[in-house]
């Protein structure tokens, strides 16, 4: 529709007719129970509260049934959130309920952290829904909405005051979900310390900025219960699944030497209080404020993380398209920005191992001169040897001949006069003398 359409479509007058008979269309929130009912409904608790506080017994007497019962230990080194579903039937109506429980609460000694696994798990609820939502073929009608609707924050019954761990985690979490504080195991102190307590938590609450879950005063049909109870808040609860005979009739209650504590007795605690409000007169509230207050906070800020905005800077209406091209050109030219970035690492690193390798071969070749040089040296040393030797071997050789000569001639001659042997044995001892001379005449 154009906006001039519009325009005159809002600035017509609104005619009010009247029918002439009964056409149906009254019957249209009866259609809308009809297929509620149909469709089922779920509703998630989260239970924060230390360990051993009476978060599993308080849920039991809730729902007047065994939910598991399991002991948590006090050794968890972190926080853990560990939830439980379960199908649930009341009259016709199917209710799909969620309880998470935060394990550990309370035991580190560091106790800084604790708040933050509970946080990321609601988050992560949120997170899981707008995934949905944002998915091109959603299915909504039969998702599992796991969102936190409503946070029992279980206060230790110290008579004191709430513990810097309380308030800070009840701040973390008041703008991400439904708080509604309980003072539990309320039969552990007495009427009027009880009084006190609920009177110094709330101004606890107020004078640290904490914002709890108020009862909504603003449909008429439950404004004044819901306002009588919201002076009421922080509940004191006492949770039994024990059946006790009081009189002739079987209550749930914590039996004591001294006495019987009636669970739903609401002169002894406030736990019928919480079941009216938490389960049948608000919860549907709680439900709707979970998804159109903390919700919508989470996806106004997701999506505003992303880029989304409902007006452009001309203050022109938000475009789908114009912020997904808007997003897309931003990306692809951080996206160009990083390639040519890493592209010049690249070159650089090849340059700097270029010039390690060129000093390297530089280094080698002088290496191998040097070597060279060496060798060349050595090889003349060894070649000068040799010849020095082939000398000496020659030599060697040429006295030897003139040796075996001068010898074979004595014999020669010792042959041709043997009765002379005496006398020539004399000869042949001088002849050294001669032979020299001749060797030496020889040689030269
Ligand atoms: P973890 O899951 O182990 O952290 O414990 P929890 O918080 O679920 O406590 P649980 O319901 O298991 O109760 C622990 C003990 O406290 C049990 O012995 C309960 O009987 C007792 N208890 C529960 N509710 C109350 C109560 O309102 N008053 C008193 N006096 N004791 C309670
Ligand atoms: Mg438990």
């Amino acid at each position: 529709m154009a906006a001039t359409d519009l325009e005159r479509f809002s600035n017509e007058e609104k005619r009010n007719l009247a029918l002439g008979g009964h056409v149906g269309f009254d019957s249209l929130p009866d259609q809308l129970v009809s297929k509620s009912v149909t469709q089922g409904f779920s509703f998630n608790i989260l239970c924060v509260g230390e360990t051993g506080i009476g978060k599993s017994t308080l849920m039991n007497t809730l729902f007047n049934t065994t939910f598991e019962t399991e002991e948590a230990s006090h050794y968890e080194s972190a926080v853990r959130l560990r939830p439980r579903t379960y199908d649930l039937q009341e009259s016709n109506v199917h209710l799909k309920l969620t309880i998470v429980d935060a394990v550990g609460f309370g035991d580190q000694i560091n106790k800084d952290e604790s708040y933050r696994p509970i946080v990321e798990y609601i988050d992560t609820q949120f997170e899981n829904y707008l995934q949905e939502e944002l998915k091109i073929r959603r299915s909504l009608f039969n998702y599992h909405d796991t969102r936190i609707h409503v946070c029992l924050y279980f206060i230790t019954p110290t008579g004191h005051s709430l513990k810097s761990l309380d308030l800070v985690t009840m701040k973390k979490l008041d703008s991400k979900v439904n708080i509604i504080p309980i003072i539990a195991k309320a039969d552990t102190i007495s009427k009027s310390e009880l009084h006190k307590f609920k009177i110094k938590i709330m101004s606890e609450l107020v004078s640290n900025g904490v914002q709890i879950y108020q009862f909504p005063t603003d449909d008429e049909a439950v404004a004044e219960i819901n306002s009588v109870m919201n002076a009421h808040l922080p509940f004191a609860v006492v949770g039994s699944t024990e059946e006790v005979k009081v009189g002739n009739k079987l209550v749930r209650a914590r039996q004591y030497p001294w006495g019987v504590v009636q669970v739903e007795n609401e002169s002894h605690c406030d736990f019928v209080k919480l079941r009216e409000m938490l389960i049948r007169v608000n919860m549907e509230d709680l439900r709707e404020q979970t998804h159109t207050r903390h919700y919508e906070l989470y996806r106004r800020c997701k999506l505003e993380e992303m880029g989304f905005k409902d007006t452009d800077p001309d203050s022109q209406p938000f475009s789908l398209q114009e912020t997904y091209e808007t997003k897309r050109k931003e990306f692809l030219g951080e996206l160009q920005r990083k390639e040519e970035e890493m592209r010049q690492m690249f070159v650089n690193k090849v340059k700097e191992t270029e010039a390690e390798l060129k000093e390297k071969e530089r280094e080698l070749h002088e290496k191998f001169e040097h070597l060279k040089r060496i060798h060349q040296e050595e090889k003349r040393k060894v070649e000068e040897k040799r010849r020095e030797l082939e000398e000496e071997m020659n030599a060697f050789n040429r006295r030897k001949v003139a040796v075996e000569t001068l010898q074979s001639q004595s014999l020669q001659a010792t042959s041709q006069q043997p009765l002379k042997k005496d006398k020539d044995k004399k000869n042949f001892f001088s002849l050294p003398s001669a032979c020299s001379i001749t060797s030496g005449r020889h040689v030269t």
